[in-house]
């Protein structure tokens, strides 16, 4: 019995018996806890179902949210073990039946939530969107999350303005810089908070830094704009809404994203979300979710990103790049708290 392994680079690696059995491989989280919950695992490859796509993973960015369910720090948790990866972009390896509009060798990217540390994956087909062959891949799979967030945010909730006054709390990141390339590009005034060792890049988007370590922002924010702003764009806990609240101009609205560490920690956001916009001050705090908006919205803003990033009006900030399987050191490095911008997992053949 001839047993023949898949390996997703050169396809036959081993014979050791006569039944066909392909596989390929992924990262599971088998622990709530630091990166050593990383495992890598091999899966057997089947045929994708009816509707779904088959995809060769080429690029998934590690992000946030991505360490806040493996360590445990959200209110609802996926069950033990799971494969982190917020997004992907990859080929089409496979389609199942009734799948029309991809086919086998297509370049394709989908907002995943989990799954992305993985060689493949199966995906429905209606929630792929086709990505333009001149597009770079790790660029292109950080516009699914992080810039689709910013891009939505600015243009769907606040509908900015040229010369609006902003505050971005936790500038830094993969979200963070995503609003200041797309807040520099609107001609916003932006403001935003981020450890001193990353103020640079701030300033080369045309940002004030703010060190929230040793500044206080509301102090900072009132000396130079005394009329107050017109949003901001909280990235971080709930803690922060009194003082973002408090350098809002009469009409400004705060936008808040950061996902709740617990249970507990979600209601009382919830209860602050409340209490606040109940205040009688002109000002709204408003929640943003990727779920609240509909895919085909998602497909409208991800193609309008595809342009920017085509005709260089975007320039990802790529900080890192490991090969996918070692998802593992890519988490350590975005846990040291050390990375301005993204970090990207890519396939052996793009790295
Ligand atoms: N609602 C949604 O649909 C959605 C989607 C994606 C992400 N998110 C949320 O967006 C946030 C950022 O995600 P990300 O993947 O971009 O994270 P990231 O790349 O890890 O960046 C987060 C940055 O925040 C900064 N930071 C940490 N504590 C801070 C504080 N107290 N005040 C200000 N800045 C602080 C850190 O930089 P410094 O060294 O400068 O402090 C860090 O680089 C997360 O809360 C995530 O849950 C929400």
């Amino acid at each position: 019995m001839a047993r023949l392994r898949y390996d997703w680079t050169a396809s036959l690696t081993s014979v050791t018996t006569m039944e066909t059995v392909m596989t390929y491989k992924s990262v599971v989280a088998t622990k709530r806890g630091g990166p050593d919950a990383l495992q890598i695992i091999e899966n057997e490859l089947r045929p994708p179902a009816a509707g779904e796509v088959r995809v060769k993973i080429q690029a998934v960015p590690v992000c946030q949210d991505d360490v806040a369910v493996r360590v445990g720090k959200r209110p609802f948790l996926p069950k033990l073990p799971f494969t982190p990866g917020y997004s992907i972009l990859g080929l089409v390896d496979a389609v199942g039946e009734g799948v029309t509009g991809f086919a086998v060798g297509d370049r394709v990217a989908a907002l995943t939530s989990f799954g992305g540390y993985a060689e493949m994956i199966y995906w429905p087909a209606d929630k792929l969107v086709h990505i333009p062959a001149s597009l770079d891949a790790a660029e292109t799979v950080t516009l699914i999350l992080n810039y689709l967030v910013a891009y939505q945010i600015l243009h769907r909730v606040a509908q900015v303005k040229t010369g609006d006054k902003v505050l971005i709390i936790g500038a830094s990141g993969g979200v963070g810089t995503a609003f200041l390339q797309l807040g520099q590009l609107a001609g916003l005034r932006m403001f935003g908070l981020a450890s001193p060792g990353k103020h640079q890049t701030l300033m080369e988007y045309g940002a004030v830094p703010i060190d929230y370590h040793t500044q206080d922002f509301v102090e900072v924010i009132r000396q130079t704009e005394p009329d107050g702003l017109d949003f901001v764009f909280n990235g971080m806990g709930e803690e922060v809404f009194g003082r973002g609240l408090a350098v809002l101009r009469r009409g400004g609205r705060l936008i808040h994203y950061g996902g709740p560490e617990s249970f507990g920690r979600f209601l009382l956001l919830v209860l602050k979300l409340i209490f606040y916009n109940l205040l009688p001050n002109g000002k709204k705090i408003v929640g943003y979710g990727t779920h609240r908006l509909g895919v085909e919205l998602f497909q409208e803003d991800w193609t309008a990103l595809f342009k920017l990033l085509e005709a260089g009006e975007i320039k990802p900030l790529i900080a890192a790049k490991f090969p996918i399987l070692e998802a593992r050191k890519a988490n350590e490095l975005l846990e040291s708290g050390g990375v301005v911008g993204n970090i990207v997992l890519l396939s052996p053949e793009l790295l």
